[in-house]
């Protein structure tokens, strides 16, 4: 286990024993996924969906009551475990995986990728091949939803976590993908981008 998956699973594993719960779980549906959603009257239809970095799994549970048929990664297993109780009869998949290292079955397979705030958790130098493996997992028609918080270029901060500049946002636009709007919402302090493949 590497130095950022043991700091994630230490922070886990200590809010199963009554430690504080993980700073950026906040017991529901992300709301700025819940309002990108709301705006567009999100339904999945029976498409599939995957959520990177789901810790509790709440944003992954709210994608399958929208109708998506959804699958939710983390590389902590504690969290992937405690998921799966907390959502008893879930449809949701859980799965351990890293960003970095994901099944080749997965490549190009999704409806909606829906990244929040996991690359900007991983070192600097992993941001531009983490963008890469998100973005490969978009399928044909399918759109990439990538939240995270803002940094100003030239800004040095010392994570984690690594908020991500404009530069870092576009460069989720690889391997076919299009970048189709970037917003700085939240007051300025998020970026809310959207890709999508195709024409
Ligand atoms: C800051 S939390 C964000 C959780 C959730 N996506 C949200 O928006 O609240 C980052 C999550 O990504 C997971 N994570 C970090 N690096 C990862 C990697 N390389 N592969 C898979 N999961 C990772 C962590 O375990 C943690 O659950």
């Amino acid at each position: 286990m590497g130095e950022s998956s043991s700091m994630f699973e230490a922070i886990y594993a200590g809010a199963e024993t009554g430690q504080a719960r993980p700073p950026w779980d906040h017991g529901a549906a992300r709301p700025q996924l819940v309002a990108w959603a709301e705006e567009r009257d999100l339904a999945g239809g029976g498409r599939e969906a995957l959520v990177v970095g789901c810790g509790y799994g709440a944003d992954a549970e709210y994608l399958a009551q929208r109708g998506y048929r959804t699958t939710a990664f983390d590389f902590a297993p504690t969290a992937i475990a405690a998921a799966r109780r907390k959502h008893p009869g879930s449809t949701v998949e859980y799965v351990v995986a890293d960003v970095l290292d994901l099944p080749d079955e997965w490549q190009g397979r999704f409806d909606l990728v829906v990244e929040s705030l996991t690359v900007q958790s991983m070192p600097p130098e992993q941001h531009p091949s983490a963008a890469r493996s998100i973005a490969s997992l978009v399928g044909p028609d399918g759109t990439l939803l990538v939240l995270a918080t803002t940094r100003d270029d030239g800004v040095e901060v010392d994570g984690p976590p690594w908020p991500l500049t404009r530069a870092e946002v576009d460069s989720f636009a690889s391997g076919g993908l299009v970048l189709r709007q970037v917003e700085r919402i939240e007051n300025g302090a998020w970026w809310r981008a959207e890709l999508t493949r195709g024409v």
